[in-house]
């Protein structure tokens, strides 16, 4: 059975504009307060996974492609190592970056390059030995007490003239290699700032500490121009690092955009979901959520700034994907823990409007960065991901449009494994968790004890409101109940159930679903599936 309803006909009736058609550069599109990343002229949704750090080398590659195959995804996060490019000074190397375009383009994955440049983790780790050798013309901060600290300043135009001329001999190469744009995104710099300095206290920097904010700073946080102890206070060290640190970045940025436009975003180190951190503990000078405003105003040659999430607490989670998903930043996640508790995080990061996802230290290396990540990545683990990708891989184009012009709710188990409502137009949606299939919790007439399933903190899924009365569903160990809102039109009841798939904008549908599997709710547990719900009121 096959039913023709195009997007465009699903969609709400306040219209949406069109989205972008044509062949272009990757680039990225607003509408609304949605983003939209366009790849090959078409919306892009970023199936992604992250390698491990020493995994970009050709050596390393045939332990990539297999498991990212296995996971369904998309797209690899490789990183590009300064050390490797320019092992001596103005001598380039591309032939890693040449075997990862070739082999990325025969394994049918887009790539997102990682420049590991300045910053690594805050460490010039990646840096050519001429550079973290040579303190002198590429000096470190300078602590409190006058001595060096582990990091590169971000004070010297040295370090930035000869960082941005190896990303832009970088980009340059993509001009001239990759005119098909395997490479669709660039992030420039690693997990840049630095821990226990919250700037450096050396005397060019402290020179320019002497003196008033930048009144661009100034104007675009909307505060009067004045010292940067009246204007931050407590975080002063750290709102002054953060500013030189996204000015040197987007230079780099800028620099490697004039070649070849590709979008560029940064990884913030976290430092906890809420609270303004402590300016000594946090990777001071990083995109972390409380700073975004800064590095919005140093940084516009940044299409985004995005999360690095290894704290797997429910609510730490959503909090971090809430802070990164704004009107004025796409929500991508370029690193999250690759253990199976983290997956279900997906779904949430989908119902924000995610434009990509992607676990880290996805390869068969023998490397796992447990407790961040997994201790191994054995099936089920992979599986947790693998199965999301996997319904979402051939309707990736689709639902990146589903998301740009129509309400989504993404919802993850929590850590106690309470229902999760929402309301949509006329309809409440709740998600409930360690459910069987069939029956109710509740029921006291026949015993069962709970499936296996409701300790493990699996669970989730995203709902797209398509029309006032019809939705898409899609999860994994949830059971979700559509009924009439509280206060809404009486005798709202589901119409109909139908799975199937999008083909090209197109709903398809394989079967319908009726009797046990709508009694109790739509139970989708270990085999993620595509549901259209259509909803309506009896009269
Ligand atoms: C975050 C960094 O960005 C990654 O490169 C990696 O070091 C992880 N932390 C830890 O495995």
């Amino acid at each position: 059975m096959k039913i023709a309803i195009t997007l465009a006909l699903l969609a709400t009736a306040a219209a949406t504009p069109a989205l972008a058609q044509e062949t272009t550069l990757p680039h990225l599109e607003a509408h609304g307060a949605r983003h939209t990343l366009i790849v090959d002229g078409k919306p892009f949704l970023m199936l992604g996974a992250q390698v491990n750090n020493s995994s970009n080398y050709p050596a390393a590659l045939p332990a990539v492609w297999p498991l990212l195959d296995r996971l369904h995804a998309n797209t690899v996060e490789v990183p590009v190592a300064w050390q490797q490019i320019e092992p001596v000074e103005g001598q380039f190397d591309f032939s890693f970056v040449q075997t990862l375009l070739d082999q990325a383009r025969a394994h049918d994955k887009r790539v997102v390059l990682l420049w590991f440049g300045t910053w690594k983790n805050t460490s010039p780790s990646y840096t050519p030995d001429w550079v973290k050798l040579d303190n002198r013309r590429f000096p470190r901060m300078k602590t409190r007490t006058g001595a060096d600290h582990g990091t590169l300043s971000a004070m010297f135009r040295t370090t930035l003239e000869a960082d941005k001329r190896a990303f832009v001999a970088l980009m340059r190469y993509l001009k001239d290699h990759d005119p098909q744009n395997t490479v669709i995104l660039v992030q420039p710099e690693n997990e840049t700032g630095s821990y226990r300095n919250p700037r450096d206290y050396g005397a060019v920097a402290n020179a320019l500490f002497a003196k008033p904010v930048p009144a661009a700073l100034a104007k675009a946080l909307g505060k009067p121009v004045g010292t940067w102890t009246a204007l931050f206070g407590a975080q002063a060290d750290r709102a002054f690092n953060t500013w030189h640190t996204a000015a040197y970045v987007n230079e780099i940025a800028a620099a490697g955009k004039a070649v070849k436009p590709l979008p560029m975003y940064v990884n913030a180190a976290l430092a906890g979901p809420s609270n303004v951190p402590d300016p000594d503990g946090v990777a001071s000078g990083g995109p972390q959520q409380d700073v975004l405003p800064i590095w919005k105003a140093a940084a516009p040659a940044i299409d985004f700034e995005a999360p690095d999430i290894y704290d797997g607490k429910a609510p730490d989670v959503l909090a971090y994907l809430d802070a990164y998903a704004r009107p004025d930043n796409a929500l991508m996640v370029p690193e999250i823990g690759n253990a199976e508790a983290f997956a279900r995080f997906f779904w949430a990061a989908l119902g924000r409007g995610a434009i990509g996802y992607a676990p880290f230290g996805m390869d068969e290396t023998g490397y796992y960065n447990y407790p961040l990540g997994a201790k191994a990545l054995d099936a089920p683990t992979l599986d947790a991901i693998a199965d999301k990708y996997a319904l979402l891989a051939p309707i990736a184009s689709d639902w990146a449009t589903i998301a740009a012009t129509h309400p989504t709710w993404g919802v993850a188990k929590g850590e106690d494994g309470t229902a999760q409502s929402t309301t949509m137009g006329d309809w409440t949606i709740t998600a409930g968790f360690g459910e069987w299939q069939f029956g109710q919790k509740s029921w006291s007439w026949i015993k069962s004890e709970p499936p296996e399933w409701a300790n493990r903190p699996v669970g989730g899924g995203v709902v797209a409101q398509l029309s006032a009365d019809s939705f898409l569903v899609m999860g994994d160990h949830v059971r979700f109940d559509f009924a009439g809102r509280t206060g809404g039109p009486a005798n709202g009841m589901i119409v109909r159930v139908e799975e199937g798939t999008l083909k090209n904008g197109t709903w398809v549908t394989s079967r319908v679903w009726n009797g046990d599997q709508t009694d109790y709710g739509l139970n989708i547990i270990d085999r993620p599936v595509l549901l259209r719900v259509t909803m309506g009121h009896f009269r």
